[in-house]
């Protein structure tokens, strides 16, 4: 079976490390792939977003499989395109991406079937935004409809910040078109954790409970980021409240899209709030998480190629995962000013000897061969990944390997999965 994986980012690195190992797998072409991916994957020029130039690849390569890792591809309709051809993908219809990419869309979807979620409203109109944040009279979130990098969530603690946030959105066009609308929510507190679901539009098979670290600093302080580190399995989330998971937001999610008629095949991915016994969706993404990926691809044992050839082909049905003993942690080595502007073009020192620590992976995200040298090219350069018997173990040997890698600039987070520990 001959792969093509969509993107350029640890996510995919992780995607093709894995694919790569597949008996099943002859070979794994990645677009546009990255320093790192170059090992495991043939890498091919084309951008994640150039929809276009993707189709006319996989038809070019007549591969038997594409696996799409970002959404904006999804949203944009690659894997409805690559369908009408008669190409096999692992990905949501654009229809079915709306999951991601517009907040009103998911909310109204969760209120109709029954999903847990904060109590929300939602907005174009910018007089009646404000009287609902007045209204409100507390602290609330408020989130621009469309996609934007994870940076369209603003927290509020105040009226005021709210009717500033609601401003900047609406009036200021802080987000361009993803603001056209908005959403205002209730501001829900407790502890994070993500249930990742492989999906095949009828059938689905959960992964294990991961945990992400949005906050740009340790203790969780400062702006969020895409992300900067993750592990699993969450020991928050036990077997109990595993099958909450399942019962009320996975189930009801996955049926309610078929009801619908925009049945979802692909990875739903569920950012939960969890407070106790109560149990609510942040947020749903229509695809693996960037760093989540990283850490639970380490721990999966089964044939990725496999399962992810079934759920394109709606042949889920009695897939069981197997998974290896203790955790995993990824710790995302950053540029420096990430999430705000970084330089680029920053030799990476180290890379050779990081790799000489026992179950490490490094995974490129934003880095670009220059010559004989890897050399920084994004906000998020490397995903750092460890596993051991417990997180601790894991989390000790990540650390090991960061610490031989270095560049102009370089930081991270010392505290991924202080939470478990
Ligand atoms: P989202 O992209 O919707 O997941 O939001 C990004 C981050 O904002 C989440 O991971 C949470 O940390 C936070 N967040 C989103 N919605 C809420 C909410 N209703 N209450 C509290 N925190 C939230
Ligand atoms: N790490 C969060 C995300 O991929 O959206």
């Amino acid at each position: 079976m001959k792969v093509l994986v969509v993107g350029g980012g640890g996510r995919e690195h992780a995607l093709c490390w894995k694919l790569a190992q597949s008996r099943k797998v002859t070979e794994v072409i990645c677009a546009p792939g990255n320093g790192g991916i170059a090992k495991h994957a043939r890498c091919v020029n084309v951008g994640a977003e150039d929809v276009d130039g993707q189709l006319a690849l996989a038809k070019k390569e007549n591969v038997d499989l594409v696996v799409v890792g970002p959404e904006a591809p999804l949203v944009a309709g690659l894997a409805d395109m690559l369908e009408a051809e008669g190409i096999l993908v692992f990905g949501p219809s654009a229809k079915a991406a709306m999951l991601e990419g517009s907040k009103t869309f998911s909310k109204e979807f969760m209120e109709r079937h029954g999903v847990p979620t904060a109590r929300f409203t939602s907005h174009t109109d910018l007089t009646e935004a404000l009287a609902e944040v007045e209204k409100r009279g507390g602290p609330c979130v408020v989130k621009a409809d469309g996609l934007a990098a994870g940076k369209g969530v603003l927290l509020c603690d105040s009226v005021q910040e709210a009717k500033d946030a609601v401003t900047s959105i609406l009036s200021d066009k802080a987000f361009g078109s993803a603001g056209g609308q908005l959403v205002i929510e209730d501001y829900l507190k407790g502890e994070e954790a993500s249930i990742l679901a492989i999906c095949d539009g009828a059938d689905f098979v959960t992964l294990i409970a991961a945990q992400d670290h949005k906050a740009a600093y340790e203790g969780d302080t400062g702006p969020n980021t895409g992300g900067m580190g993750a592990y699993c399995p969450a020991p928050l989330v036990t077997d109990a409240l595993r099958e909450k998971i399942i019962d009320e937001v996975i189930r009801p999610s996955v049926d309610g899209m078929a009801e619908d008629g925009v049945p979802f095949k692909g990875v739903l991915y569920a950012g939960l709030m969890i407070d106790g016994d109560r149990l609510n969706v942040l947020e749903y993404n229509v695809r693996f998480g960037d760093p989540e990926c990283q850490p639970l691809l380490a721990m999966l044992k089964s044939d990725l190629a496999e399962v992810l050839e079934n759920a394109a082909k709606g042949q889920l049905a009695g897939t069981e995962l197997e998974w290896h003993e203790g955790s995993a942690i990824c710790v995302v080595q950053a540029a420096g000013g990430y999430p705000g502007a970084y330089e680029k073009g920053d030799e990476i020192l180290g890379l050779d000897d990081a790799a000489t620590v026992e179950d490490v992976i490094v995974f490129h995200a934003g880095t670009r061969k220059d010559g004989d040298k890897i050399v920084t090219s994004g906000g998020r350069v490397l995903g750092v990944t460890g596993r051991g018997d417990s997180v601790k173990d894991a989390r000790d040997k990540a650390y090991a390997a960061c610490d031989k890698i270095s560049w102009n600039g370089m930081r991270l987070r010392r505290d991924i999965g202080h939470r478990a520990l």
